[in-house]
């Protein structure tokens, strides 16, 4: 009997314990998501950096940065495109714009951190956003990945951000301040695989193993390094429209700035939030098989996508005999 009584008293003791632990897990949760004050952005410095900010959620962040009063160095790899959203900020906000062109799929990566360097020598860079991505445009087996597309990929996602942050650390290293957020994914975080869109996923997940670590190397000097995690969000990249989960960047991006300069590893978005905390609760083979049935009704749709395109531009290309 007094055996029982001890193991239902231990129980009972360990019960208590997770119920507590969960519920203060809870409660920082609602502390972060909602009522701890943003940082005070200018403090890093008066200008923040941003890559991928000609479209999607890079764009709308150097609108957001703008509107906090920063001034913007943006990066991008398309002269007119770059110039036509410095021009758009610099109407709405009036905040001071400079522009860098790179494209990272094309240029070395010692040539990047040069470009930076430069573009970046005598500015109050307190801020870099790396928000440049490349992804697959539909699902597809390993195998069936174009050399180009792979090359752009590793060369983006990984190389590119890696050779940029190398160029502006030091700066920040000088000044004792500064943050740097990396934009990554809920592929990898959130999820224990993302098949058939594989290369991309690695290379988010080797931007969540370079920023956590980066971010202990250099907190001691006053530089707060993190990685934001989006699931989904509506751009010219992920293609879905607008809906419960998936935000517009400009909401999207709103929920980013509130974290900048906090944890390590952060999910911005309150519903992207919600809806990884039930991911998590699915058992892994389960949420594999889905995922893996998911895109390969992805990859069939593109592919049919693609045979049309082709059916449509070899007619284009017909002479009337063979018509
Ligand atoms: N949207 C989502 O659902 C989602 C989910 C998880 C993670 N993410 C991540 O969030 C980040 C932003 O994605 P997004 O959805 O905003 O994508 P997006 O709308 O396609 O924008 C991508 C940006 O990266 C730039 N870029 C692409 N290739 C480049 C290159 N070779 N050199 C320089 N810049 C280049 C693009 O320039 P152009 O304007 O010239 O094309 C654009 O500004 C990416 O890192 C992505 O992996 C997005």
């Amino acid at each position: 009997m007094e055996c029982v009584d001890f193991f239902l008293e231990i129980t009972a003791t360990i019960g208590f314990i997770c119920v507590c632990k969960a519920v203060i897990k809870f409660l920082k949760w609602v502390w972060m998501m909602f009522l701890r004050p943003p940082k005070q952005l200018k403090e890093y410095g008066s200008w923040a950096m941003i890559t991928g900010s000609t479209d999607g959620i890079g764009k709308a962040m150097a609108f957001e940065l703008a509107s906090k009063g920063l001034n913007l160095l943006l990066v991008g790899r398309n002269p007119q495109k770059v110039e036509a959203t410095s021009n758009e900020i610099r109407e709405k906000h009036g905040v001071e714009i400079k522009f860098v062109v790179i494209d990272m799929q094309k240029v070395d990566g010692k040539e990047i951190t040069k470009r930076v360097e430069e573009a970046i020598d005598g500015l109050d860079v307190g801020l870099l956003v790396n928000g440049a991505g490349l992804a697959y445009p539909y699902a597809k087996f390993f195998h069936e990945v174009d050399k180009e597309l792979m090359d752009g990929i590793i060369k983006v996602n990984l190389e590119g951000l890696t050779w940029i942050t190398k160029a502006v650390v030091p700066t920040m290293i000088k000044k004792k301040k500064g943050a740097i957020v990396n934009i990554g994914s809920g592929s990898t975080v959130v999820l224990p695989s993302y098949p058939l869109v594989s290369l991309y996923a690695a290379t988010k997940a080797y931007l969540a193993m370079f920023s956590r670590c980066i971010n202990l190397e250099y907190k001691d000097q006053g530089i707060d390094i993190q990685i934001q995690v989006p699931l989904y969000v509506s751009t010219k990249m992920s293609k879905m429209k607008r809906s419960i989960f998936v935000p517009s960047s400009e909401t999207y991006s709103k929920a980013c700035l509130r974290w900048i300069g906090y944890e390590k590893m952060v999910v911005p978005y309150l519903l992207h939030s919600l809806q990884g905390f039930l991911l998590r609760a699915i058992p892994e083979p389960s949420l594999d098989s889905y995922m893996l049935n998911y895109f390969l009704q992805s990859r069939k749709r593109g592919l049919l996508k693609d045979s049309k395109v082709l059916r449509i531009k070899n007619k284009g290309n017909c002479s009337p005999s063979c018509k």
